[in-house]
């Protein structure tokens, strides 16, 4: 390949759209393609289909520069380019959920866009994955790309798993911590060189490794930080058990520099799009290869994580004098982490939802997730504003650790409520200032 000039980027989720708007920041010229035609609408039409800080902007920008547009056909991605397409690359970043009923990841979307584009591509081409996939699937897709793709084409596919984290989604796309491309040839190296140039320009360091290993690095990456969390939490369950305080305990252990202190902030745990499927693709994978002793560790994680929802709820009820019929329960977040519209296995939605199913009245409110909470969780009530969701309140749950939430007077939400009862889920409200205000406040893992 010459030099790369042009970029597709099939699957435009939080990873695809912000990945094509970042790379036609750099210069390129990209299309973004996706087979759920309401999502290209609004992305042609410069409009996020989601919440992502600095999105917007980014989006708008590069729409109107010309050099971003969008495309719900294959045969439009293969042609990009025209003449010129050999200068084309192509990035793969479609979702890889968790397969119903089982714990392996379902890889059917991203094999779908190798049969769909591959018979397509009519010259030598690179295919790049990004999306998080078990180790081994980069080399059967290869083999499938192989047979499928028309006769004397070279073909080649590289994999370079993303890291970016929702929130931060577009800095991290152009200020990664690290770039990990795993490739099958000297060609594919230097296209992604010359792709990521300007990022390595600004020494962002680059590890180049076989496929099966940037696979792998990606998911330990997530078991890690999983496991990082599961390990407070754990300790949180212990604290709780011998009234000691889980956030001087952890305060303690974040300032030994060997242990640090990200990650490491006791409460109700984990959700979101990757974590909870990636730590069990991850183990069915291991299984399949034989080292599934390797992973066991990592089902007691998914536990931890999985029982700080369930005390979460029992929290509540405590708070209501042992029972939640009846109540009225104030959530505060949808969201599974702040900043961010994606209530993908969100624990504060799963605790709305228990609570709910205990005979309570529950109103949820969400800086930005309120849609796609009502979406998914349409027998929620949800309102507007976090004091409206507060209104007649026996008890308010903090779930999600948005800045709105911790810049909220104590003394103002209590003219609203019926009980003066807050259970904080995240550890991220100050307990001495709602307790001055009048306030019961509990926390996981604490007295
Ligand atoms: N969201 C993150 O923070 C993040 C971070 C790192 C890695 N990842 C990984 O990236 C991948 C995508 O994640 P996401 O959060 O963007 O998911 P997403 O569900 O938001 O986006 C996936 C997109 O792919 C589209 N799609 C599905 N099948 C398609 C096909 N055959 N052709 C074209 N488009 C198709 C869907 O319509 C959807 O818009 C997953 O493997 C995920 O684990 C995500």
């Amino acid at each position: 390949m010459a030099h790369v000039k042009r970029i597709t980027v099939i699957g435009t989720g939080y990873l695809g759209a912000v990945h094509a708007a970042a790379m036609a920041s750099l210069g390129y010229e990209v299309l973004g393609m996706d087979v759920d035609s309401e999502k290209i609408a609004a992305l042609a039409a410069g409009r996020p289909p989601f919440y992502e800080p600095g999105f917007d902007e980014l989006l708008t920008e590069q729409v109107a520069s010309g050099r971003l547009s969008f495309t719900d056909s294959y045969a439009e991605v293969a042609a990009f380019g025209g003449e010129d397409r050999a200068d084309t690359v192509h990035f793969v970043c479609v979702n890889t959920p968790q397969r119903k009923g089982e714990y392996a990841a379902d890889t059917t979307y991203i094999e779908r866009v190798i049969d769909g584009l591959g018979p397509l591509l009519d010259r030598p081409a690179l295919v790049i994955g990004k999306s998080t996939v078990p180790a081994g699937t980069a080399a059967r897709l290869t083999t499938r790309l192989h047979e499928i793709s028309p006769a004397g084409t070279q073909m080649r596919l590289a994999w370079n798993p993303e890291f970016l984290r929702e929130g931060y989604a577009v800095e991290d796309t152009l200020r990664p911590d690290r770039l990990v491309i795993g490739v099958q040839d000297e060609q594919s190296e230097q296209d992604l060189r010359e792709v990521y140039a300007p990022l390595l320009a600004a020494d962002i360091p680059l590890l180049v490794t076989d496929l099966a290993t940037s696979e792998l690095v990606k998911t330990a990456a997530n078991a890690f930080l999983s496991t990082k969390i599961s390990f407070i939490n754990a300790m949180a369950e212990v604290c709780e058990a011998a009234g000691a305080d889980v956030m001087q305990l952890s305060k303690a252990l974040s300032l030994d520099p060997r242990i640090g202190g990200r990650f490491l902030v006791p409460g109700l745990g984990f959700g979101g799009g990757c974590l909870p499927k990636d730590i069990r693709a991850f183990m069915a994978r291991a299984g399949e290869l034989g080292a599934d002793q390797a992973l066991a560790f990592l089902k007691e994680v998914d536990a931890i994580n999985m029982r700080r929802r369930a005390r979460t709820v029992e929290l509540a009820r405590e708070q209501c004098d042992g029972s939640l019929l009846g109540k009225r329960v104030a959530v505060w977040g949808a969201a599974f982490k702040p900043d961010t519209d994606d209530v993908r296995d969100s624990p504060a939605l799963n605790v709305a939802a228990s609570i709910l199913l205990q005979g309570a009245q529950v109103t949820v409110y969400d800086p930005k997730a309120n849609d796609n909470a009502a979406k998914n969780f349409p027998t929620l009530s949800y309102a507007a504003s976090a004091l409206e969701a507060a209104r007649d309140a026996d008890v308010i749950l903090h779930l999600t650790e948005w800045r709105e939430f911790r810049e909220l007077d104590p003394a103002e939400v209590g003219k609203v409520v019926a009980e003066h009862r807050v259970v904080d889920g995240r550890n991220a409200l100050d307990p001495d200032r709602w307790r001055a205000a009048g306030w019961t406040y509990r926390a996981l893992g604490r007295p």
